[in-house]
């Protein structure tokens, strides 16, 4: 029987035989656990006890949360994945020759949530960098696709980062200090509330933090709720079992005992604050346990678990200026979705 074709921006080159070389891999939080933020289970326990209930969207990706935030990208509603790949493809050796002509040439290419690593598949036969270094949370995850991209470039220079960025992007000493090039892309910048986003942008443009020269970043825009709301709520419901899948990793993590038959997923458009907002909500009466801990839940009460603010061209150019970066330059697609800015410092 012969299986499909891979998906587009699905297709990293199988690891033959030959090509087989493990990257170098560091588990930031196995190495240095006095660096990480509070431990995840008071975290965690901290968002459950609070009035309005909340739990980090960084918890939805366990290795199966991963997973299904893959399959989402493969959704006809999820526009954002192949907007952004569109602009790519269209736009590439422009953002190529912006690059170096902010006199850098083979950078250090710093992959913030790299996930999958099919982004970084295109951009580096462009960019040419001299160091590649995939971060992500998803450990296991990443270590699969960090030894797969190898596998597709046996001679790039490799090092993959296991981090929690959202605590400080203090990167390890195996990353090279200089020419760094950020690359965000996927809107997840959206995630955090504007003030934290120019904190976070502001910390990459910070000489003594990032160490950065420049940043590639992919940023969601706002466009008609309809489509926004369709894209956080399919029809097939990847994305409801995506949320409740938290649930699932906040039991591996606290020892607690969530029952994701009893949720629903809630997404939704807040047009006053240009964010998706994603909840969970109890169908009935219930009362989670962790060890010491239980909180009660009425039908109805929500746990918050994502935001995903849409931007504006100008409104993101604006923020990447507060933060410090001085030149500032986008490429969006025909209906204007999705816009991926290249700001130099
Ligand atoms: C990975 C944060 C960019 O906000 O669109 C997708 C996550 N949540 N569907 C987004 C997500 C629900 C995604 N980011």
């Amino acid at each position: 029987m012969k299986l499909p074709d891979p998906l587009p921006g699905f297709s990293l080159p199988p690891a033959t035989a030959a090509s087989v070389a493990t990257p170098r891999f560091i588990d930031c939080s196995a190495r240095s656990p006095e660096r990480q933020a509070p431990s995840s289970a008071h975290e965690l326990a901290q968002g459950l006890m609070a009035p309005v209930a909340s739990v980090s969207p960084k918890f939805f990706y366990d290795l199966l949360g991963s997973r299904l935030f893959e399959a989402i990208t493969a959704l006809d509603e999820y526009y954002p994945t192949r907007t952004e790949a569109a602009i790519f493809d269209a736009a590439l050796p422009c953002m190529a020759r912006a690059v170096a002509q902010s006199g850098l040439h083979h950078p250090c290419l710093i992959d913030l949530g790299a996930g999958n690593c099919a982004k970084a598949q295109k951009l580096i036969p462009q960019l040419q960098p001299r160091q590649y270094v995939p971060v992500d949370i998803s450990v296991d995850f990443l270590k699969d696709a960090a030894a797969q991209l190898q596998g597709g470039f046996p001679a790039l220079d490799l090092v993959g980062v296991g981090m929690d960025f959202s605590a400080g992007l203090a990167l390890p000493e195996e990353v090279q200090p200089h020419d760094r090039v950020f690359f965000y892309p996927g809107s997840s910048l959206g995630n955090f509330p504007p003030s934290q986003a120019l904190a976070f942008l502001r910390n990459i443009a910070d000489p003594l933090q990032g160490k950065a020269r420049g940043l590639l970043l992919g940023i969601d825009l706002v466009k008609d709720s309809a489509t926004l709301q369709a894209a956080y709520d399919d029809a097939l419901g990847v994305t409801a079992a995506f949320n409740k899948n938290l649930l699932r990793h906040v039991n591996a993590r606290l020892t607690a005992n969530f029952d994701v038959t009893q949720w629903r997923h809630v997404a939704f458009f807040n047009e006053a604050q240009s964010r998706i907002e994603m909840h969970l909500e109890a169908a009935c009466d219930l009362t989670v346990r962790w060890p010491g801990h239980a909180r009660c839940f009425a039908a109805g009460e929500r746990i918050h678990t994502e935001y995903s603010y849409k931007y504006t061209v100008d409104g993101m150019t604006g923020l990447l200026r507060q933060a410090g970066f001085e030149r500032v330059q986008h490429w969006s697609d025909p209906r204007q979705w999705f816009a991926v800015f290249w700001a130099a410092l």
